[in-house]
C-alpha cells in the first residue's frame, strides 16, 4: 500500500492543512496525519486536543476513511520506521517555508536514507494562513471564519480565550 505521513504541530489545524490533507489523498492510498512535538514552538493546544480537532475537521471530507490521525513525541523518522511509512508530505506556503523545510528534509533523509519528502504547494488563496496567526487573530478579537474548518471554529475560539 502506498502510504504517506503528514507531520506537523497542527496547533491548531487550519484550512491550509486540510487542503494539503485532501490533495494528498488523491495521490496516496492512505495518509497518516501525525501530531508531533516541534521543540522550537510553544504550543497552546494539548496533543490530544490537536488530534480531536483534526478528527473533527476531517469528518466532512471525502475519502476520510483513508486517513489515520495519530501523535508521536519523538523523532519523526522513528515513528515512520515503526509504522512502515517512508514518504513525508509537507505543504509549502512561501519561499520562507522552503528554507526551513528543505533543512528538515535533508536531515530526515540523512538520518534515514530510505525516507523521501514530497512538497505540495498550498493552494494560493490559503497560503497566508498559519496556526500562529489564527491564535493572534482570536486573542485580539478578530474573526477566523474562512481560515479554519467551520465545524471546529468555536472549539478553537473557546480554547484560545479560556
Ligand atoms: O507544523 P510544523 O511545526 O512545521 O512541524 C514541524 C514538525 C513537528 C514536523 C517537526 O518539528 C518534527 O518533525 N518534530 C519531531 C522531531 C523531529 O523529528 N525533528 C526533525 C529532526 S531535527
Amino acid at each position: 500500500m502506498n502510504r504517506a505521513i503528514i507531520p506537523g504541530s497542527f496547533d491548531p489545524i487550519t484550512l491550509g492543512h486540510l487542503d494539503i490533507i485532501e490533495r494528498s489523498l488523491k495521490i496516496f492510498d492512505e495518509v497518516i496525519v501525525c501530531v508531533l512535538v516541534n521543540p522550537d514552538k510553544k504550543s497552546l493546544f494539548s496533543i490530544d486536543e490537536r488530534k480531536e480537532l483534526i478528527e473533527k475537521s476531517i469528518t466532512n471530507i471525502s475519502c476520510n476513511e483513508k486517513i489515520i490521525v495519530d501523535s508521536h513525541d519523538g523523532l519523526l523518522i522513528d515513528y515512520m520506521s515503526k509504522n512502515d511509512v517512508n514518504v513525508i508530505i509537507k505543504g509549502l506556503r512561501a519561499f520562507s517555508d522552503f528554507e526551513y523545510e528543505i533543512q528538515m528534509a535533508f536531515l530526515n533523509n540523512k538520518m534515514a536514507p530510505n525516507i523521501e519528502t514530497f512538497f505540495l504547494m498550498t493552494t494560493e488563496n490559503l497560503s497566508y494562513i498559519s496556526s500562529s496567526s489564527i491564535k493572534q487573530i482570536v486573542k485580539f478579537g478578530g474573526k477566523i471564519t474562512g481560515l479554519v474548518p467551520s465545524n471546529i471554529e468555536q472549539d478553537i475560539i473557546r480554547k484560545i480565550l479560556e
